[in-house]
């Protein structure tokens, strides 16, 4: 069986599509999360990218144990320096180097010749070998190159000293057979190949980054790029949890398998979802909410019968809670730490200490708490912040053709502020009195309530995503009312703003 290595680029490729950003503590929990995942490489991010870019990459490479860090570097020194700079504390660093290679690349974006880019592959694979044992590099639109150039490009890089080839499918563009031919060709006809890993890094325009990338496995890759849930530039990267499933579960088809403990899969999927706002489609496979639900009379009557008629995966193959055990209001903080840790949240005494008060609370209202519910607690707990404002009540009165009123009573530090505001409804109304008690400038960019659980008592929780200047921040609130989950949310969401400018 060939152990396939995993890259995840969340926090570099996934990082940079839309409504994905992160600030530095929730991509130093995303990394964390990674780690024990069982990742063998984290890109942590493109440290020239910015201040804010440089900052995370340093601060994840130093806290990562396991897993090897890299930063993203074009061919360029100064590139190359910062990249070093940000993963030198790294107890494994890569310096990830890149440029195109496709004649449309070349021409029009580098304005480069074929020698001119061979000699910068030459000249910055070096250079960077000059700090890091470990480099990786890219051939940027490998998929549209000319395949004999390719060769040359590859190596070139092999001997200026990269460990890693990549061949990423940059525009989503290529079939699995293409892709399963481009490696073949690649690994016949490149000296010096078989020295080193060759990587497949595929986006999902056409939705084939998935099978792209096991056409790459099959054609003999040793290590593939991928994002957690596929965020990534437009359509996505390929989606980690797919590829580690498949490899999983057909693992005889494709003589392969990763070092991914796939029962953390389903908890760090729902974490950057919880990070970032940004949903997951109920039908995605894997991690979707229907992944597993066997709606149909005929499916359904085929896996009481036997499970093996409908089903492929186990759902606890992925870490989904089974609501196997129930637990109420008299339940203790042994009990509560247990089934955290069953879920795969393992958390330290203060964060046990917040959530049990949050348990206690919720079962006070709900007489008996799934794993669902626990799961959500434990993600609020995520979004954890020093908190300037704290909600103390809330009175709406809506309905048809009335005014939307909300009031809204908060704490902040030892001041009790009180605040009306009428809006277009119940939640509108409610952002605008506490937009009134805080006096900031906030735009909603984006608002979902969610049922986190089943039945009438089901807990709604509320992610907003908050911009207030150039920051811009996710907020998370749980309640069994939806209007004060939301208002929760808004809150959570301005004491991080309020917690990143102090
Ligand atoms: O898609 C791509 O080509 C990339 C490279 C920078 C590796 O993300
Ligand atoms: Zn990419």
């Amino acid at each position: 069986m060939r152990k396939i290595k995993v890259f995840d680029t969340t926090l570099r490729d996934g990082e940079q599509s839309p409504g994905c950003s992160m600030n530095l503590s929730e991509k130093l929990q995303m990394a964390r999360a990674l780690d024990a995942l069982g990742v063998d490489i984290i890109e942590a991010g493109f440290a020239i990218a910015s201040p804010e870019d440089f900052k995370s990459v340093e601060a994840i490479a130093k806290t990562v144990q396991n897993c090897k860090v890299a930063s993203l570097a074009r061919c360029t020194q100064g590139d190359i320096d910062a990249a070093w700079n940000a993963v030198k504390g790294a107890k494994y660093p890569r310096i990830h180097v890149f440029i195109a290679t496709s004649d449309i690349h070349m021409e029009y974006k580098l304005k480069m010749t074929r020698e001119q880019v061979l000699e910068s592959i030459a000249k910055h694979v070096a250079y960077a070998k000059s700090f890091c044992e470990d480099i990786e590099f890219s051939c940027e639109d490998a998929s549209r190159s000319e395949w004999a150039f390719l060769v040359k490009c590859c190596e070139t890089a092999i001997k200026a000293g990269a460990m890693v080839l990549n061949i990423p499918d940059t525009v989503g563009y290529s079939s699995p057979q293409e892709m399963f031919d481009l490696i073949t060709y690649l690994r016949a006809n490149t000296e010096g190949i078989e020295n080193v890993d060759i990587s497949a890094h595929c986006h999902d325009d056409l939705g084939m980054a998935v099978a792209n990338s096991l056409a790459c496995i099959r054609a003999g890759a040793t290590q593939v790029e991928c994002t957690v849930n596929g965020i990534g530039e437009r359509a996505g990267n390929a989606s980690l949890e797919e590829i580690a499933m498949v490899l999983k579960t057909r693992h005889e088809y494709y003589q392969a398998e990763t070092g991914i403990n796939t029962r953390q899969i389903y908890r760090i999927s729902k974490l950057l979802s919880s990070i970032t706002g940004v949903p997951i489609a109920p039908s995605k496979s894997i991690v979707g909410a229907n992944a597993f639900a066997h709606e149909s009379g005929i499916h359904q009557h085929g896996v009481i019968a036997n499970a093996l008629t409908y089903e492929i995966m186990k759902p606890d193959d992925v870490g989904i809670p089974q609501n196997t055990m129930v637990l109420g209001k008299h339940s203790g903080k042994h009990a509560l730490r247990d089934r955290l840790s069953q879920l795969g949240y393992e958390v330290s005494k203060e964060q046990l200490d917040e959530i049990f008060v949050r348990f206690k609370a919720l079962a006070d209202k709900k007489k008996n708490l799934t794993d669902h519910d626990i799961e959500a607690l434990a993600l609020v707990d995520t979004h954890a912040v020093a908190a300037t404002y704290e909600l103390l009540s809330h009175l709406v009165s809506t309905g048809t053709d009335i005014t939307n009123l909300a009031c809204v009573k908060i704490k902040k530090n030892d001041e009790i502020i009180e605040e009306v505001a009428i809006g277009t409804g119940p939640i509108d109304a409610s952002f605008k009195a506490v937009d009134k008690i805080t006096g900031l400038d906030i735009t909603l960019e984006n608002f979902s309530l969610n049922a986190v659980t089943d039945g009438e008592d089901a807990m709604g929780e509320a992610v907003v995503k908050l911009r207030c200047g150039n920051a811009l921040v996710t907020g998370c609130g749980l309640s069994t009312d939806v209007i004060e989950s939301s208002i929760r949310a808004y809150i959570n969401g301005i004491n991080k703003i309020v917690g990143s400018k102090n």
